[in-house]
């Protein structure tokens, strides 16, 4: 309960602070958060429970090692959630995926919702919610509280950039959804803004502003 895990893994912390440089292109900075995105996939389906199927190789027969139980679902929150996701699918392909339309209102910095598409069966799957930034909280609130009314029981949220203000009230409504990020910044500043963060992410990816 209340878990985060911060992945410090070398290669993670080299390509953030490539991103977070203003002076990183449009291109660089989409192509490292894909990048990134199948490291923190690997750390967050590190525990994914195994069984196993019967194969010939070459040599002979052997049972070997396979995913059990029914594909995840990646939940992308978009427009962000996208990038990460590309990463994700890249190492789970099978995966199921999710998208959930939010945008920040920029005055009371509310999520507000413009798409929802999920599978059907979330019961029966463990859900990954993947947005790079976590920040008043507000839009990872709103997309897992959509994906429980919809019937996800086993959730867990992949992030870049959290703010401890961020994680703090995203635990206080779901305490039970484990967060996985690169890192957990110093603070929000007073626009609800990551510092000292990598500034809007969805416009360094598409290069809008
Ligand atoms: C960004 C980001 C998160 C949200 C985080 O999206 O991708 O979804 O802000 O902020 P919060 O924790 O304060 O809710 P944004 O609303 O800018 O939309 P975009 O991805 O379409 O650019
Ligand atoms: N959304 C972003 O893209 N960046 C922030 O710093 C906060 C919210």
């Amino acid at each position: 309960m209340n878990s985060v895990t911060v992945i410090n893994h070398p290669l993670v912390q080299h390509k953030l602070t490539i991103m977070r440089d203003k002076h990183t292109s449009t291109a660089g900075f989409r192509q490292l958060l894909r990048e990134i995105a199948t490291l923190l996939c690997y750390e967050v389906t590190r525990d994914l429970e195994l069984t196993t199927t019967t194969i010939e190789t070459p040599l002979t027969e052997m049972k070997a090692p396979t995913l059990a139980g029914k594909k995840l679902v990646f939940a992308s929150v978009l427009r962000a959630g996208n990038g990460l996701l590309e990463g994700m699918l890249d190492l789970v392909p099978a995966a199921r995926v999710a998208h959930i339309g939010l945008y920040r209102d920029p005055k009371t910095l509310t999520a507000v919702e413009y798409y929802f598409k999920a599978p059907e069966d979330l019961d029966e799957r463990l859900t990954i919610v993947v947005d790079p930034m976590l920040a008043t909280a507000n839009s990872a609130i709103a997309a897992v509280d959509r994906l429980k009314e919809r019937g996800a029981k086993d959730i867990r949220f992949v992030c870049l950039l959290a703010a401890p203000e961020g994680v703090d009230k995203f635990h206080g409504s779901h305490p039970d959804v484990p967060i996985f990020t690169a890192s957990v910044d110093r603070k929000l500043n007073d626009k609800g803004y990551i510092v000292p963060g990598l500034g809007d992410a969805g416009d360094r990816m598409y290069g809008t502003k």
